[in-house]
Protein backbone atom coordinates (compact mmCIF):
# COMPACT_ATOMS: atom_id res chain seq x y z
CA UNK A 1 0.00 0.00 0.00
CA UNK A 2 1.22 3.54 -0.91
CA UNK A 3 1.76 5.62 2.10
CA UNK A 4 -0.97 8.32 0.62
CA UNK A 5 -3.84 5.56 0.57
CA UNK A 6 -3.02 4.99 4.21
CA UNK A 7 -4.58 8.73 5.07
CA UNK A 8 -7.69 8.29 5.72
CA UNK A 9 -8.89 11.76 7.32
CA UNK A 10 -7.71 15.21 7.22
CA UNK A 11 -6.18 14.78 10.60
CA UNK A 12 -3.94 12.06 8.88
CA UNK A 13 -2.86 14.39 6.11
CA UNK A 14 -2.06 17.12 8.62
CA UNK A 15 0.40 14.85 10.69
CA UNK A 16 2.36 13.70 7.33
CA UNK A 17 2.42 17.69 5.66
CA UNK A 18 4.13 18.88 9.28
CA UNK A 19 6.88 15.85 8.62
CA UNK A 20 7.16 16.68 5.02
CA UNK A 21 7.48 20.56 5.53
CA UNK A 22 10.19 22.73 5.73
CA UNK A 23 10.41 24.11 9.10
CA UNK A 24 9.50 27.68 8.65
CA UNK A 25 6.78 27.03 6.03
CA UNK A 26 4.96 24.29 8.26
CA UNK A 27 5.15 26.99 11.11
CA UNK A 28 3.58 29.86 8.85
CA UNK A 29 0.75 27.68 7.28
CA UNK A 30 -0.04 25.79 10.82
CA UNK A 31 0.37 29.02 12.98
CA UNK A 32 -2.49 31.15 14.52
CA UNK A 33 -2.06 34.42 16.83
CA UNK A 34 -0.29 34.71 20.15
CA UNK A 35 -1.78 31.18 22.20
CA UNK A 36 -3.40 29.71 18.96
CA UNK A 37 -6.27 29.95 21.42
CA UNK A 38 -8.84 30.41 18.84
CA UNK A 39 -6.55 27.74 16.38
CA UNK A 40 -7.75 25.35 18.58
CA UNK A 41 -11.36 26.78 20.07
CA UNK A 42 -12.52 26.68 16.02
CA UNK A 43 -12.15 22.98 15.91
CA UNK A 44 -13.49 22.15 19.27
CA UNK A 45 -16.41 23.95 18.75
CA UNK A 46 -16.91 21.74 16.11
CA UNK A 47 -16.79 18.72 18.55
CA UNK A 48 -19.15 20.21 21.00
CA UNK A 49 -21.28 20.22 18.50
CA UNK A 50 -23.58 16.71 18.78
CA UNK A 51 -25.49 15.47 15.94
CA UNK A 52 -29.10 14.29 16.01
CA UNK A 53 -29.30 11.50 13.56
CA UNK A 54 -33.15 10.02 12.37
CA UNK A 55 -33.75 6.96 11.16
CA UNK A 56 -35.82 4.55 8.92
CA UNK A 57 -35.65 7.60 6.14
CA UNK A 58 -35.46 6.78 2.49
CA UNK A 59 -31.61 7.93 2.01
CA UNK A 60 -30.41 5.56 -1.12
CA UNK A 61 -30.13 8.16 -2.94
CA UNK A 62 -28.49 11.69 -1.70
CA UNK A 63 -28.29 15.17 -3.21
CA UNK A 64 -25.48 17.49 -2.13
CA UNK A 65 -26.03 19.85 -4.36
CA UNK A 66 -27.41 23.35 -3.93
CA UNK A 67 -27.44 26.92 -5.42
CA UNK A 68 -24.90 29.11 -4.67
CA UNK A 69 -25.16 33.06 -5.72
CA UNK A 70 -27.51 32.10 -8.40
CA UNK A 71 -25.58 28.86 -10.03
CA UNK A 72 -25.25 24.76 -9.05
CA UNK A 73 -22.31 23.52 -6.88
CA UNK A 74 -22.35 19.94 -6.52
CA UNK A 75 -21.56 20.01 -3.08
CA UNK A 76 -21.63 23.18 -0.64
CA UNK A 77 -17.85 22.61 0.20
CA UNK A 78 -14.80 25.06 -0.96
CA UNK A 79 -11.06 26.34 -0.71
CA UNK A 80 -10.41 29.38 1.40
CA UNK A 81 -8.04 31.61 -0.18
CA UNK A 82 -4.53 30.70 1.44
CA UNK A 83 -1.18 32.67 0.20
CA UNK A 84 2.05 31.18 -0.98
CA UNK A 85 0.71 27.41 -1.75
CA UNK A 86 3.66 27.54 -4.10
CA UNK A 87 5.51 26.88 -0.53
CA UNK A 88 3.46 23.54 0.02
CA UNK A 89 3.89 22.32 -3.64
CA UNK A 90 5.01 23.16 -6.95
CA UNK A 91 1.42 22.25 -7.76
CA UNK A 92 0.51 25.13 -5.56
CA UNK A 93 -3.38 26.65 -6.15
CA UNK A 94 -3.37 24.81 -9.47
CA UNK A 95 -3.38 22.03 -7.66
CA UNK A 96 -5.92 22.81 -5.27
CA UNK A 97 -8.06 24.43 -7.59
CA UNK A 98 -8.11 20.78 -9.65
CA UNK A 99 -9.21 19.64 -6.27
CA UNK A 100 -11.72 21.77 -6.29
CA UNK A 101 -13.20 20.84 -9.82
CA UNK A 102 -12.97 16.89 -9.02
CA UNK A 103 -15.74 17.52 -6.51
CA UNK A 104 -17.35 20.47 -8.13
CA UNK A 105 -17.28 22.84 -5.10
CA UNK A 106 -15.85 26.39 -5.25
CA UNK A 107 -12.32 27.61 -5.59
CA UNK A 108 -11.17 30.92 -4.14
CA UNK A 109 -7.74 32.33 -5.06
CA UNK A 110 -5.58 34.96 -2.49
CA UNK A 111 -4.15 37.76 -3.97
CA UNK A 112 -0.71 36.54 -2.47
CA UNK A 113 -0.91 33.39 -4.40
CA UNK A 114 1.73 31.79 -6.33
CA UNK A 115 -0.37 31.06 -9.63
CA UNK A 116 -1.86 33.73 -12.06
CA UNK A 117 -5.55 33.64 -12.61
CA UNK A 118 -4.67 32.68 -16.16
CA UNK A 119 -2.85 29.87 -15.10
CA UNK A 120 -5.56 28.74 -12.56
CA UNK A 121 -7.94 28.87 -15.43
CA UNK A 122 -6.05 27.04 -17.39
CA UNK A 123 -5.56 24.30 -14.83
CA UNK A 124 -8.99 23.83 -14.04
CA UNK A 125 -11.23 25.21 -16.77
CA UNK A 126 -14.46 23.37 -15.11
CA UNK A 127 -13.61 24.99 -11.63
CA UNK A 128 -16.24 27.73 -10.13
CA UNK A 129 -13.61 30.65 -9.01
CA UNK A 130 -13.96 33.49 -6.81
CA UNK A 131 -11.04 35.96 -6.36
CA UNK A 132 -10.12 37.38 -2.33
CA UNK A 133 -7.80 40.59 -2.22
CA UNK A 134 -7.49 43.04 1.00
CA UNK A 135 -8.11 46.86 0.62
CA UNK A 136 -4.70 48.52 0.29
CA UNK A 137 -3.90 52.16 0.31
CA UNK A 138 -3.54 52.19 -3.81
CA UNK A 139 -7.12 50.27 -4.30
CA UNK A 140 -5.73 48.65 -7.34
CA UNK A 141 -7.09 45.77 -8.26
CA UNK A 142 -6.81 43.73 -10.46
CA UNK A 143 -10.04 42.99 -10.90
CA UNK A 144 -10.58 42.70 -15.55
CA UNK A 145 -8.08 40.08 -15.95
CA UNK A 146 -9.86 37.88 -13.00
CA UNK A 147 -12.87 38.40 -15.01
CA UNK A 148 -11.52 37.69 -18.10
CA UNK A 149 -10.02 34.62 -16.44
CA UNK A 150 -13.38 33.38 -15.45
CA UNK A 151 -13.31 34.35 -11.92
CA UNK A 152 -16.77 35.21 -11.20
CA UNK A 153 -16.92 37.02 -7.54
CA UNK A 154 -15.14 39.05 -5.75
CA UNK A 155 -14.26 37.95 -2.11
CA UNK A 156 -12.74 40.92 -0.02
CA UNK A 157 -11.00 39.98 3.32
CA UNK A 158 -12.37 42.74 6.35
CA UNK A 159 -10.21 40.61 9.23
CA UNK A 160 -6.39 41.24 8.14
CA UNK A 161 -5.78 45.17 7.77
CA UNK A 162 -2.84 44.33 9.89
CA UNK A 163 -0.98 40.66 10.32
CA UNK A 164 -1.76 39.05 13.27
CA UNK A 165 1.13 38.21 15.42
CA UNK A 166 2.20 34.98 14.75
CA UNK A 167 5.12 34.05 17.16
CA UNK A 168 6.17 31.16 14.99
CA UNK A 169 6.86 33.24 12.33
CA UNK A 170 8.53 36.33 14.20
CA UNK A 171 10.82 33.93 15.16
CA UNK A 172 11.98 31.98 12.32
CA UNK A 173 10.26 34.38 9.24
CA UNK A 174 9.32 32.79 6.35
CA UNK A 175 11.89 32.56 3.51
CA UNK A 176 10.99 32.39 0.14
CA UNK A 177 12.88 30.16 -2.77
CA UNK A 178 13.83 31.93 -5.51
CA UNK A 179 11.10 30.95 -8.51
CA UNK A 180 8.61 31.88 -5.98
CA UNK A 181 9.70 35.66 -5.86
CA UNK A 182 7.02 36.71 -7.43
CA UNK A 183 3.07 37.11 -6.58
CA UNK A 184 0.93 37.29 -10.35
CA UNK A 185 -1.87 38.84 -8.83
CA UNK A 186 -0.93 41.11 -6.51
CA UNK A 187 0.23 44.77 -7.62
CA UNK A 188 4.13 45.11 -7.62
CA UNK A 189 4.12 47.34 -4.47
CA UNK A 190 1.92 44.58 -2.70
CA UNK A 191 3.46 41.84 -3.57
CA UNK A 192 7.35 42.75 -2.97
CA UNK A 193 6.09 43.86 0.91
CA UNK A 194 3.79 40.91 1.54
CA UNK A 195 7.34 38.51 0.39
CA UNK A 196 9.05 40.36 2.94
CA UNK A 197 5.42 39.35 5.49
CA UNK A 198 5.93 42.08 8.27
CA UNK A 199 5.72 44.98 5.98
CA UNK A 200 2.41 44.30 4.49
CA UNK A 201 1.46 46.37 7.66
CA UNK A 202 2.89 50.11 5.36
CA UNK A 203 0.44 48.97 2.55
CA UNK A 204 -2.58 48.15 4.08
CA UNK A 205 -5.24 50.85 4.41
CA UNK A 206 -5.55 51.15 8.46
CA UNK A 207 -8.50 53.39 7.99
CA UNK A 208 -10.35 51.40 5.53
CA UNK A 209 -14.34 51.46 6.70
CA UNK A 210 -17.63 50.27 5.32
CA UNK A 211 -17.05 53.16 2.69
CA UNK A 212 -15.10 51.25 0.59
CA UNK A 213 -17.08 48.26 0.35
CA UNK A 214 -19.43 51.06 -1.15
CA UNK A 215 -16.85 51.86 -3.41
CA UNK A 216 -16.07 48.18 -4.80
CA UNK A 217 -19.70 47.92 -5.55
CA UNK A 218 -19.56 51.23 -7.42
CA UNK A 219 -16.57 50.15 -9.06
CA UNK A 220 -18.07 46.31 -10.36
CA UNK A 221 -20.33 44.49 -11.30
CA UNK A 222 -19.23 41.09 -10.59
CA UNK A 223 -20.95 39.20 -6.69
CA UNK A 224 -18.86 40.85 -3.34
CA UNK A 225 -18.86 38.25 -0.89
CA UNK A 226 -17.37 39.81 2.74
CA UNK A 227 -15.01 37.72 4.45
CA UNK A 228 -14.26 38.26 8.26
CA UNK A 229 -17.64 38.93 9.17
CA UNK A 230 -17.63 37.38 12.78
CA UNK A 231 -20.29 39.83 14.95
CA UNK A 232 -24.66 40.42 14.31
CA UNK A 233 -23.66 43.68 14.62
CA UNK A 234 -21.24 43.24 11.39
CA UNK A 235 -23.55 41.25 9.60
CA UNK A 236 -26.55 43.96 9.66
CA UNK A 237 -24.08 46.70 7.92
CA UNK A 238 -22.70 43.74 5.88
CA UNK A 239 -26.32 43.90 4.53
CA UNK A 240 -26.98 47.22 4.57
CA UNK A 241 -24.50 47.56 2.15
CA UNK A 242 -25.96 45.23 -0.14
CA UNK A 243 -23.25 42.73 -0.15
CA UNK A 244 -24.09 38.93 -2.08
CA UNK A 245 -22.56 37.24 1.15
CA UNK A 246 -21.46 37.57 4.27
CA UNK A 247 -18.49 34.78 4.92
CA UNK A 248 -17.78 34.42 8.86
CA UNK A 249 -14.45 33.63 9.85
CA UNK A 250 -11.56 34.50 12.29
CA UNK A 251 -9.11 33.93 9.31
CA UNK A 252 -8.28 30.30 10.70
CA UNK A 253 -7.57 31.97 14.30
CA UNK A 254 -4.71 33.91 13.01
CA UNK A 255 -5.58 37.05 13.81
CA UNK A 256 -7.09 38.24 17.08
CA UNK A 257 -6.58 36.02 19.33
CA UNK A 258 -9.74 33.78 21.61
CA UNK A 259 -11.86 35.31 18.70
CA UNK A 260 -15.35 33.60 19.19
CA UNK A 261 -14.74 29.91 17.42
CA UNK A 262 -16.99 30.79 13.91
CA UNK A 263 -19.41 27.77 14.21
CA UNK A 264 -20.53 29.28 17.84
CA UNK A 265 -21.50 33.09 15.97
CA UNK A 266 -23.26 31.02 12.66
CA UNK A 267 -26.22 30.68 14.55
CA UNK A 268 -27.03 34.29 15.59
CA UNK A 269 -25.59 35.58 12.08
CA UNK A 270 -28.12 33.50 10.48
CA UNK A 271 -31.12 34.33 12.71
CA UNK A 272 -30.06 38.29 12.18
CA UNK A 273 -30.04 38.14 8.34
CA UNK A 274 -32.60 36.35 7.75
CA UNK A 275 -31.92 35.01 4.20
CA UNK A 276 -31.06 38.44 2.83
CA UNK A 277 -27.54 37.09 1.93
CA UNK A 278 -25.97 33.57 1.50
CA UNK A 279 -24.27 33.32 4.74
CA UNK A 280 -20.53 31.40 4.63
CA UNK A 281 -18.55 29.69 7.02
CA UNK A 282 -15.15 28.67 7.68
CA UNK A 283 -12.75 27.97 10.69
CA UNK A 284 -11.44 24.40 11.95
CA UNK A 285 -13.74 22.50 9.60
CA UNK A 286 -11.99 19.15 9.31
CA UNK A 287 -14.40 16.69 8.90
CA UNK A 288 -17.69 15.40 6.96
CA UNK A 289 -19.36 15.91 10.40
CA UNK A 290 -18.41 19.80 10.68
CA UNK A 291 -19.79 20.68 7.37
CA UNK A 292 -23.08 18.47 8.32
CA UNK A 293 -23.03 20.91 11.27
CA UNK A 294 -22.31 24.25 9.99
CA UNK A 295 -25.26 23.58 7.06
CA UNK A 296 -27.59 22.90 9.68
CA UNK A 297 -26.36 25.69 11.27
CA UNK A 298 -27.94 27.52 8.19
CA UNK A 299 -24.70 28.16 6.36
CA UNK A 300 -24.95 27.64 2.59
CA UNK A 301 -21.57 26.88 1.80
CA UNK A 302 -18.55 25.96 4.33
CA UNK A 303 -15.05 26.43 3.10
CA UNK A 304 -11.80 24.76 4.87
CA UNK A 305 -7.91 26.90 4.16
CA UNK A 306 -5.20 24.49 5.74
CA UNK A 307 -6.31 21.13 4.88
CA UNK A 308 -5.62 21.63 0.99
CA UNK A 309 -2.85 22.86 2.03
CA UNK A 310 -1.82 20.02 3.93
CA UNK A 311 -3.23 17.22 0.96
CA UNK A 312 -0.98 19.50 -1.58
CA UNK A 313 2.12 19.32 0.76
CA UNK A 314 1.90 15.58 1.02
CA UNK A 315 1.03 14.94 -2.54
CA UNK A 316 0.83 17.92 -4.66
CA UNK A 317 -2.69 17.52 -7.10
CA UNK A 318 -3.59 14.22 -5.88
CA UNK A 319 -2.76 14.70 -1.98
CA UNK A 320 -5.22 17.89 -2.61
CA UNK A 321 -7.91 15.85 -4.46
CA UNK A 322 -7.99 13.14 -2.06
CA UNK A 323 -8.66 16.04 0.68
CA UNK A 324 -11.55 17.23 -0.93
CA UNK A 325 -12.66 13.67 -1.76
CA UNK A 326 -12.30 12.45 2.00
CA UNK A 327 -14.66 15.56 3.54
CA UNK A 328 -17.33 15.17 0.42
CA UNK A 329 -17.44 11.60 1.10
CA UNK A 330 -17.58 12.07 4.92
CA UNK A 331 -20.27 14.54 4.30
CA UNK A 332 -22.33 12.22 2.21
CA UNK A 333 -22.14 9.24 4.55
CA UNK A 334 -23.18 11.54 7.78
CA UNK A 335 -25.72 12.38 5.73
CA UNK A 336 -27.26 8.66 4.84
CA UNK A 337 -26.37 7.64 8.99
CA UNK A 338 -28.19 10.79 9.90
CA UNK A 339 -31.31 10.46 7.71
CA UNK A 340 -31.16 13.12 5.27
CA UNK A 341 -30.95 12.70 1.47
CA UNK A 342 -30.68 16.43 0.39
CA UNK A 343 -28.50 19.30 1.65
CA UNK A 344 -31.45 21.34 1.48
CA UNK A 345 -33.46 19.18 4.20
CA UNK A 346 -30.57 20.25 6.95
CA UNK A 347 -31.74 22.31 9.64
CA UNK A 348 -31.11 23.08 13.18
CA UNK A 349 -32.65 20.24 14.28
CA UNK A 350 -30.36 17.66 13.53
CA UNK A 351 -27.60 19.71 16.19
CA UNK A 352 -27.87 19.84 19.43
CA UNK A 353 -24.94 21.29 22.22
CA UNK A 354 -23.44 19.36 25.18
CA UNK A 355 -25.14 20.43 27.95
CA UNK A 356 -23.81 23.55 30.07
CA UNK A 357 -21.57 24.69 27.14
CA UNK A 358 -24.04 26.92 24.52
CA UNK A 359 -27.36 27.02 23.35
CA UNK A 360 -28.42 27.18 19.52
C1 LIG B 1 -1.40 29.85 5.54
C2 LIG B 1 -2.66 30.66 5.45
C3 LIG B 1 -2.70 31.75 4.59
C4 LIG B 1 -3.88 32.49 4.50
N1 LIG B 1 -3.94 33.51 3.58
C5 LIG B 1 -5.12 34.16 3.41
C6 LIG B 1 -5.27 35.12 2.37
O1 LIG B 1 -4.35 35.37 1.60
N2 LIG B 1 -6.47 35.74 2.26
C7 LIG B 1 -7.53 35.47 3.11
O2 LIG B 1 -8.60 36.06 2.97
N3 LIG B 1 -7.41 34.55 4.08
C8 LIG B 1 -6.26 33.88 4.23
N4 LIG B 1 -6.17 32.91 5.18
C9 LIG B 1 -7.38 32.55 5.98
C10 LIG B 1 -8.18 31.48 5.23
O3 LIG B 1 -8.84 32.02 4.11
C11 LIG B 1 -9.27 30.85 6.10
O4 LIG B 1 -10.10 31.85 6.61
C12 LIG B 1 -8.75 29.98 7.26
O5 LIG B 1 -7.58 29.27 6.88
C13 LIG B 1 -9.84 29.00 7.67
O6 LIG B 1 -9.46 28.24 8.76
P1 LIG B 1 -8.89 26.75 8.67
O7 LIG B 1 -7.48 26.88 8.17
O8 LIG B 1 -8.97 26.29 10.07
O9 LIG B 1 -9.76 25.96 7.72
C14 LIG B 1 -5.00 32.16 5.31
C15 LIG B 1 -4.93 31.07 6.18
C16 LIG B 1 -3.78 30.32 6.24
C17 LIG B 1 -3.76 29.13 7.17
Amino acid sequence: MKKIDRLVCVEDFAQEAKQVLAKNAKDYFTSGADDEITVVQNTEAFSRLLIRPRVLRDVSVRNLSTMILGKSVKVPLGVSPSAFQGLAHSDGECGSAKAVEAIGGIFILSVFATKSYEEIAAAAPNVRRWFQFYMHKDRQVKEKAAQKAGFEAIVLTLDAQSVGNRRSSRRDPLEFPSHLKSLPNATPDAAQKELKIFELHDIMDHGVTWEAVSWLKSISNLPLVVKGIQTVEDAIIAVSHGVDAIFVSNHGGRQVDTAVPTCDILPEIVRTVKGKCEIYVDGGVRRGTDIFKALALGANMVFVGRPIVYGLAVGGTVGATKVMHILRDELDLTMALSGVSNVSELTPSYVNRVPGHSHL
